[in-house]
């Protein structure tokens, strides 16, 4: 059986402000894949995700999404971006913003109100949150709006999973459910996930592969092979040490 890779990058280049951020990246994505992306601040992981979503055209090279060039409102895409705090919808219930996932690509538009109140449903019993359905977002703690955000990247149904840093100011013990609700999801809908960390140590139990980006260039492959002193060293230009302790691996000399 074969079926269509979800993402494929091939010999790709971005440019931001006539600065390459990404040169000649080559990967593929199949569907049920979960990617880790890591990097230093400014790496451009963010930006990647941008591309993908085809709010930044590649510079040169070719992006394809499950072998279309990429372009925006693309429902196969659930996309939940960095720094998204739900302070600004203070007012809003849970159901109402999860509900956005319909309204952002205008897929709900014209969607009965029954349909559509379904789906929502759906969505919130997925990430474990019908009990906080009518909540006041603002209410919520960060674990909480993380899942909503999950919720409505969910909406459309789609065939990859774009994560910005879903894990950022979230404890240990909140990051793990959050971590064990995305490989679940990962693994129900076989929807490829790429997630932006920047720590791999909640990941190492579930991630399939991790994508590197460090100065243009990038790495991909098994945890094991990327995060190596010799991988991390060669990315960077400069002397990396990834060290082992306490079940956790440690990148030293990385951020500068
Ligand atoms: N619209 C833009 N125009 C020019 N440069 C940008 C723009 N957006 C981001 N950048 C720059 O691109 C680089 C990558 O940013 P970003 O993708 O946000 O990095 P990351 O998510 O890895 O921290 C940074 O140096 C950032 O300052
Ligand atoms: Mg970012």
């Amino acid at each position: 059986m074969t079926t269509l890779p979800v993402v494929e990058l091939e010999q790709a280049r971005i440019r931001l402000g006539g600065r390459i951020i990404l040169d000649d990246i080559t990967l593929t994505i199949h569907e049920g894949e979960f990617i880790a992306i890591l990097g230093p601040n400014g790496a451009g992981k963010s930006t990647l995700l941008k591309t993908l979503l085809g709010l930044i055209k590649a510079d040169a090279g070719s992006i394809r999404i499950l072998g279309r060039t990429p372009h925006r409102g693309n429902k196969d895409i659930g996309y939940a971006p960095q720094h998204r705090t739900l302070e600004a919808d203070l007012a809003l219930r849970a159901r109402d913003v999860v509900g956005f996932g319909l309204d952002g690509n205008h897929w709900g538009i014209g969607l009965p109100s029954r349909k559509r109140t379904a789906l929502i449903d759906k969505a919130l019993h997925e990430v474990n949150a019908l009990d906080l359905a009518n909540a006041p977002v603002g209410q919520l703690s960060g674990g909480e709006q993380q899942r909503l955000l999950i919720a409505q990247a969910l909406l459309t149904n789609p065939r990859l999973l774009l994560l910005d840093e879903p894990l950022a100011n979230l404890d240990i013990s909140r990051e793990g459910e959050i971590v064990s609700l995305i490989a679940r999801v990962c693994h129900d809908r076989n929807v490829a996930v790429m997630l932006v960390t920047h720590d791999i140590n909640p990941l190492l139990p579930v991630v399939d592969r991790v994508l590197y980006m460090a100065n243009g260039h990038s790495a991909i492959g098994r945890a094991d092979e990327v995060v190596t002193s010799q991988t991390l060293s060669q990315l960077y230009g400069s002397p990396i040490e990834v060290v082992q302790a306490l079940n956790r691996l440690f990148v030293v000399g990385a951020e500068t």
